[in-house]
């Protein structure tokens, strides 16, 4: 091996971005004083290759996958955890990663002994946990350790079928001079560490807190690095907790699992939709269900709307669980194409129970629900709505109506009003499902 060469470079403690020169502002993210020196140590190694192999030719096993014994965190993940990969679980400090993921190890021990990277909190701490959890096993391994190079040689004498690094900001290579949780460490730790995971096929987990701008520190690092992606996120006034796969190399993105935090851990919610709809307020104005789809899985929520004439020369507009851009468009096309004068009115929306919905599906529930709400007129409980808006008030077609029309009818809806485009496609509903061309149409059919 030749000597290492140093060499200095700047990098962006936000995106990870490198230069030679400090930076005030970074060009890439646009973080202001971000950058921070760090020792890039290069060292030129003589590189094994590897020869090619013909694609039809390699076996793999079918079963390479491994339940969690928690099914919505199966499901996130794409039907289990698959050995040898690499996930990425970040969310805001005291969400609950730590309780899902100890809850997790426990059903991942029928394949042998885990570890548990811990460099956050004490073995004692863990157990008041576990015990708070009722998790019980002599196969969970802890390890309060925080080098690298320290829970690479452990892992290796103790051959886990299972790695927890809880948090990766936490843990630090004795070969970089730069401070644990800085982009060069978290990059360096996390790429030692998948190496091992795919070397001995162990499924490694990587916990990771989210900055307060909403980024897991290094993000881009990291994303790139792993092979899933999850948020585990949730309203900190409320008990659920929603798991979001953000990027799955195995399985659908976008997919999402339910839970609710109890003083006994996280429970699982196999039916969020009832949830989520169990609260619905009888004859109120403002109030319309979004049959909504989160990666495979259709999921039935309120949107609730408030329009109320402004006290103020500028009208205030607040979106939540949906997008605000979205919102001002959809007003803008109530006010150009139906003639509903929204210019002078404040305008809430909401998504009840915390959701964050970023699906175009829900569009004709905005609206639905801002027009109810300004014309004071309840809609019946028993309808559902989606559909896409365009900016001439069109209503577009979306992907897999069925299964949203089917969940509706689980949950004993009886009238959905879906765009035309969809409805000519359904055949034989069980419930009665309206089709319209445009905005107008539909608001027609809610209202009269
Ligand atoms: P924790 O898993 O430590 O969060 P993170 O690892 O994401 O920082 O969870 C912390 C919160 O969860 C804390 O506020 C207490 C709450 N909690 C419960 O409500 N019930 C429980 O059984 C447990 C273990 C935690
Ligand atoms: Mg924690």
């Amino acid at each position: 091996m030749s000597p290492p060469k140093t060499k200095i470079l700047h990098q962006c403690q936000s995106c990870g971005y490198s230069s030679p020169k400090w930076l005030g502002k970074c060009p890439d993210c646009g973080a202001w004083n971000s950058f921070v020196e760090e020792e890039r140590i290069t060292r030129l190694k003589k590189r094994e290759t590897a020869s090619p192999v013909v694609l039809s030719e390699i076996s793999h096993s079918s079963g390479s996958r491994h339940s969690t014994e928690i099914k919505e965190f199966d499901r996130t993940l794409g039907g289990g955890v698959v050995l040898g990969s690499v996930v990425l679980i970040g969310g805001d400090p005291g969400i609950g990663k730590s309780t899902l993921i100890l809850q997790a190890l426990k059903g991942l021990t029928n394949l042998g002994k885990v570890l548990y990277v811990s460099g956050e909190e004490s073995p004692e701490q863990i157990k008041i946990r576990a015990d708070r959890l009722k998790v019980k096993s002599d196969n969970i391994l802890l390890l309060p350790e925080t080098s690298l190079e320290g829970i690479i040689s452990t892992a290796q004498e103790v051959g886990p079928k299972a790695i927890v690094i809880d948090s990766i900001q936490t843990i630090f290579s004795l070969e970089l001079p730069s401070t644990p949780g800085s982009v060069a460490q978290i990059r360096e730790c996390a790429t030692k560490l998948m190496f091992f995971a795919k070397k001995y096929s162990v499924p490694l987990f990587i916990i990771g807190h989210v900055t307060k701008e909403g980024a897991i520190a290094g993000p881009r690092v990291l994303e790139h690095i792993v092979d899933t992606v999850l948020y585990f996120e949730g309203d900190k006034g409320t008990p659920f907790r929603i798991l979001r796969a953000v990027k799955n190399r195995f399985g659908a993105s976008n997919e999402i699992g339910v839970f609710e935090m109890t003083d006994t851990g996280l429970i699982e919610v196999s039916n969020p939709s009832q949830l989520f709809l169990s609260e619905r307020p009888d004859k109120a104005s403002g109030s319309l269900v979004a049959a909504s789809l989160e990666g495979t899985r259709p999921l039935l929520v309120e949107v609730q709307a408030l329009a109320s004439t402004s006290s103020f020369g500028m009208p205030r507009r607040t979106a939540l669980g949906v997008d605000y851009n979205r919102v001002n468009l959809l007003i803008a096309v109530l006010n150009k194409r139906i003639g509903m004068h929204l210019g002078n009115m404040d305008i809430f929306v909401n998504v009840v129970g915390g959701l964050k919905i970023d699906e175009p599906a829900m569009d004709l529930a905005i609206v639905g629900a801002i027009a109810s709400s300004f014309k004071n007129t309840p809609v019946d409980t028993g309808t559902f709505v989606f559909g896409e808006i365009g900016l001439s008030g069109e209503l577009r077609a979306i992907s897999q109506p069925e299964i949203r029309i089917k969940e509706a009818e689980k949950l004993g809806l009886k009238k959905g009003i879906i765009p035309a485009g969809n409805a000519n496609n359904i055949k034989e509903p069980a419930i009665e499902i309206i089709g319209a061309k445009n905005v107008e149409e539909a608001l027609e059919i809610l209202f009269f």
